[in-house]
């Protein structure tokens, strides 16, 4: 049921410095304008590349969950990866019935389509994010 590796979360004090990392050091190209999401208390900002994207998130708000993660991580760092399934309700479920912990229910995304995440103890340490994929995606 796992699909295509949608994107990689990486937590950032600073967006402005992340992207400048991503366009002057690696050469990215395509840099989408930073967005808040304050439902989920980040900024974002996706730096496409060939075959999936960057999401580059800082804290939105003084109870933003990044907060948290920046605080043991100071520079920021890779902070979840992003799989897309063909049903976020049935992937809950599914997760549910083999024993993980679902983080929550289905809320919309960073790309406007609902995703739930699994909590890293259930993944080997891994926080996963798991996206809806938009429909006629790819
Ligand atoms: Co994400």
């Amino acid at each position: 049921m796992i699909g295509r590796l949608n994107h990689v979360g990486v937590a950032t004090p600073s967006i402005e410095a992340s992207v400048a990392l991503y366009r002057d050091l690696l050469g990215a190209t395509r840099i989408h304008e930073k967005f808040a999401l304050p439902a989920q208390g980040v900024w974002v900002c996706f730096v496409d590349l060939p075959n999936s994207q960057i999401e580059l998130i800082e804290p939105y708000g003084d109870d933003s969950p990044i907060h948290k993660f920046l605080a043991k991580n100071p520079a920021g760092g890779q902070h979840h990866v992003c799989f897309e399934v063909a049903d976020i309700h049935e992937a809950a479920a599914d997760m549910k019935a083999k024993g993980a912990t679902v983080l929550g229910e289905p809320r919309i995304g960073a790309h406007g389509t609902p995703v739930i995440f699994v909590h890293p103890k259930d993944m080997g340490g891994v926080l996963v994010e798991l996206m809806q994929a938009p429909a006629g995606a790819h």
